[in-house]
Parts: C-alpha cells; sequence; structure tokens
C-alpha cells in the first residue's frame, strides 16, 4: 500500500524537478536513461569534498580512515539494497564505473580465465570453442557486445533467446537454449525498451543445471522493484548507480561471494595487490579489492549509498507500486490511435518504461514536438538494436518513470502524444 506515504513530498525532494521547459512545467519521463538526485544525494557528494575528501584504504592520516570508512559503509548500502553478504571478508559488492563497466569486467575475467590465468580454481569461468554463451535478443548492447566479443576471442558460440510477441525473452525456452555446452548465460533483469520483467527462475534453474555461469543485468530492475540476488539465485549482476538517483560515474557488480574469489581480476594497477614483483606474478588480493584496480570514485559511492538508503527508507514495496500507477497510465499510450506500444501491454511483470511508436512520425519529431510541451522522454534505439528489429522497427520513443512521477504526469503525455499525429500528418 502506498497510502501513507507523501509521494508529493518525496517529489520535492528532486530540485531539477522544479522548472520550466519552453514555458511549460517540465514532466521528466526519462528515468530508464537516467534518474534524477534527490538533495540529500546532491548534498552528499559535495559534503564528502568539504569534509572528508581523501584517498581510501591508504594513508595514515585521520581523513583517509574517514573516507576509507564512508566508502565501506556505502557499499554494506549498497548491499542492503539489494540483499548481498557486506560482512568484512565476505563482500559481495564490488564498485564498477556503471553497469558497462561491470559487464566488461566479468567479460574480460572470463576471457582472462579462458587464457589460463588465475590457475584451477578460474577453470570454471574458462571458454573454449564448442562451448556456448547464451543472451538474449532483449539485451542492451552492453549485455550483447561484451559477450559477442569474449565469444569471438575464445571462439564460444553465441546463442539467444527469443521473444514473445510482445518482447518478453522466451523463458520457457530454457531447456532447449542452454544446452549442456553452456557456460555462461546473461540476460536482462528488465528490458530497457520493453518494460517487461523476465521471469529468469526457470533461466536460472537450468543454467545452474548445466553449471553455466547467470549473469543478470539489473540495470532496470534494482531502481524499481525489491531485489535479493540471494534469492534470485544469479551469480553475478551488474547495475548503475545513476539509475537509481545515484551519482553518474559509479555502479556496481554483485558476485557470489565464492565466485568472485575464484574470478581473476579484469584490470591491474594500484590497491588490488598485496605483493608485487619485478620477476614474479604479483599476488592479488581478496575481493572486492582485486577487481578495484586504480582510485576509485569514492565520493559518487558513497553518495550512491545514501541514495540505497534513501530508497529503503521509502521501500521498494512502496516505489514499485507508486510507479505501478503511472505504468497504469503510460499504457494508455496504447489506445491513442496510430499509437503501438512496443512491450507488454498489460500491466503485469512490468515497469513504467514504456517505449512507443507512432505511425508515420519518426521518433525524433515525436521527441521534438513532446520537448516544445515540456516533456522529457528518449527517442532511438535506446541501446537495443535487436529487440527494436524484433518489432518491426530502428528506433522508437521510450516514456520511462520514477518515483517522482505522477499519474496525472503520465495522463498529461498520453494527451500530447494524442496530438502529435495530427500536427505531423495534417493536409
Ligand atoms: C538494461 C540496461 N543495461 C545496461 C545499461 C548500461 O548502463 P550504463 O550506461 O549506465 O553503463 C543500461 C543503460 O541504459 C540499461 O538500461
Amino acid at each position: 500500500m502506498t497510502s501513507d506515504i507523501d509521494f508529493a513530498s518525496i517529489r520535492a525532494q528532486f530540485p531539477i524537478l522544479d522548472q520550466t521547459i519552453h514555458g511549460h512545467p517540465l514532466v521528466y519521463l526519462d528515468s530508464a536513461a537516467t534518474a534524477q538526485k534527490p538533495q540529500t544525494v546532491i548534498d552528499a557528494e559535495s559534503d564528502f569534498y568539504r569534509t572528508i575528501n581523501a584517498g581510501v584504504h591508504r594513508g595514515a592520516h585521520e581523513l583517509a580512515a574517514r573516507s576509507t570508512q564512508a566508502f565501506e559503509e556505502a557499499r554494506a548500502k549498497v548491499a542492503a539494497l539489494v540483499g548481498a553478504d557486506a560482512r568484512e571478508g565476505h563482500e559481495e559488492i564490488v564498485v564498477t564505473a556503471g553497469a558497462t563497466a561491470g559487464l566488461n569486467l566479468l567479460a574480460t575475467a572470463f576471457g582472462n580465465a579462458s587464457l589460463g590465468r588465475g590457475g584451477e580454481a578460474a577453470k570454471r569461468f574458462a571458454l573454449r570453442p564448442g562451448d556456448e554463451i547464451v543472451v538474449s535478443k532483449a539485451e542492451h548492447h552492453s549485455v550483447l557486445l561484451p559477450f559477442q566479443e569474449l565469444a569471438a576471442r575464445t571462439g564460444a558460440t553465441l546463442k539467444w533467446f527469443d521473444l514473445t510477441k510482445d518482447g518478453r525473452i522466451r523463458s520457457d525456452t530454457a531447456d532447449e537454449v542452454i544446452t549442456e555446452r553452456a557456460k555462461v548465460v546473461a540476460v536482462t533483469h528488465v528490458g530497457n525498451t520493453t518494460g517487461a520483467v523476465t521471469d529468469i527462475a526457470p533461466i536460472v534453474s537450468r543454467a545452474h543445471e548445466v553449471g553455466a555461469v547467470m549473469v543478470l543485468d539489473a540495470c532496470q530492475s534494482v531502481p524499481h522493484m525489491p531485489i535479493d540476488f540471494h534469492a534470485l539465485d544469479v551469480d553475478f549482476a551488474a547495475w548503475s548507480a545513476h539509475k537509481m538517483y545515484g551519482p553518474t560515474g559509479v555502479g556496481f557488480l554483485y558476485g557470489r561471494r565464492e565466485l568472485l574469489e575464484a574470478l581473476p581480476p579484469a584490470s591491474f594497477g594500484g590497491s588490488m595487490v598485496e605483493l608485487a614483483w619485478m620477476d614474479r606474478p604479483a599476488q592479488y588480493m581478496d575481493p572486492p579489492a582485486k577487481f578495484e584496480a586504480g582510485t576509485q570514485p569514492v565520493a559518487q559511492v558513497v553518495a550512491a549509498g545514501v541514495a540505497a538508503d534513501w530508497m529503503r527508507s521509502i521501500g521498494m514495496e512502496n516505489i514499485a507500486a507508486h510507479e505501478r500507477t503511472i505504468t497504469d497510465e503510460l499504457l494508455r499510450l496504447g489506445d491513442v490511435e496510430g499509437v503501438r506500444v512496443l512491450g507488454p501491454a498489460e500491466n503485469r511483470d512490468r515497469i513504467g518504461t514504456v517505449a512507443f511508436d507512432v505511425a508515420g512520425v519518426h521518433p525524433h519529431d515525436v521527441g521534438q514536438f513532446l520537448d516544445s510541451l515540456g516533456f522529457a522522454i528518449r527517442v532511438g534505439h535506446h541501446c537495443a538494436q535487436p529487440v527494436h528489429r524484433h518489432f518491426g522497427l530502428f528506433a522508437s520513443n521510450r516514456a520511462s518513470s520514477g518515483v517522482y512521477n505522477t499519474p496525472e504526469e503520465a495522463r498529461q503525455l498520453v494527451e500530447a502524444v494524442r496530438k502529435v499525429r495530427p500536427f505531423f500528418l495534417r493536409g
């Protein structure tokens, strides 16, 4: 139930929303691209620079100790949001530069294991010709391309799940698509174009049955619904802080502890090594440090921790329920003459990311028309070309909700979209 939550006061915490665009109140419906930031997150980043900025995990001075503590506390806050372990020596959250970086980290590390790096423990990640990597046609390019490259580098074969007519991943085909040769399965939890929540249980259980590593792209699920990676039983999951009301330039990779210990590192440098010599291989630190070479985006991680706590303080169930009321309204786009929703038409197992096509009007024209009325939506292929091809398109329009949106804003969008075809196709 959302009744006891004051979503108007939550919205009021986002200073950017209080402005006009081309003379109209801003209606921000592009949270799938990036979410806006509440004041508390904005403050956390600048407070860090004003009070405790220092390098973490090194230096004997007090500021270094305080920044290290804030950094590790942020890791624990993020872990709490997704049901991961944060106990010292058992950490399951790795700091990355974003979902794309996290997925590339995995693909690179699996590639390194395929070259024999990481010893005996890393053999479970090694790929060779004849092995299979399974993705889906619904993937963002940041899943498709790293794993396509990994296949090319190792000689493994890339396979993929097909989609239902309304763009859901065909989980019901898991037993056929994931064969005994599968070594890696990587799929999206929520489609960034369709908004569809993947039924991952059959995929996870089949992946584990054949001994494959199960990777989840959680970019579009973590901001919108309760998540517990242990309960989902995935091996790895990647997402970005900027889509969960946190800063840009930072993201997280969840990994089951035992797998993080076995996985070889993907990038190399300072702060990830116990011992380094000229004439012998280095001895790497335990995870998560092993995967966090170089100076980390500490202020951003600290602010992302604040974002995670902020979301938990509202309650992910409450956020999901509130956004469902917006999704109800956005789905009315499908009732507008000449408009087709790309993705599930029913508000079930989906989020408030609703892509649509306006017959006869190019998405860029739609986007500009809506922008002139104050609406911010995304147009293009949303870095997901195969799913657009599935719908017979190259590009689309996409409205996507966040916790700050109101059903009224979604209704206004639908009314504005109603004017698009008469405007462009008149005469
Ligand atoms: C489903 C999905 N996966 C991955 C990404 C990549 O995220 P980032 O660009 O923050 O690395 C996005 C971002 O649009 C996404 O929506």
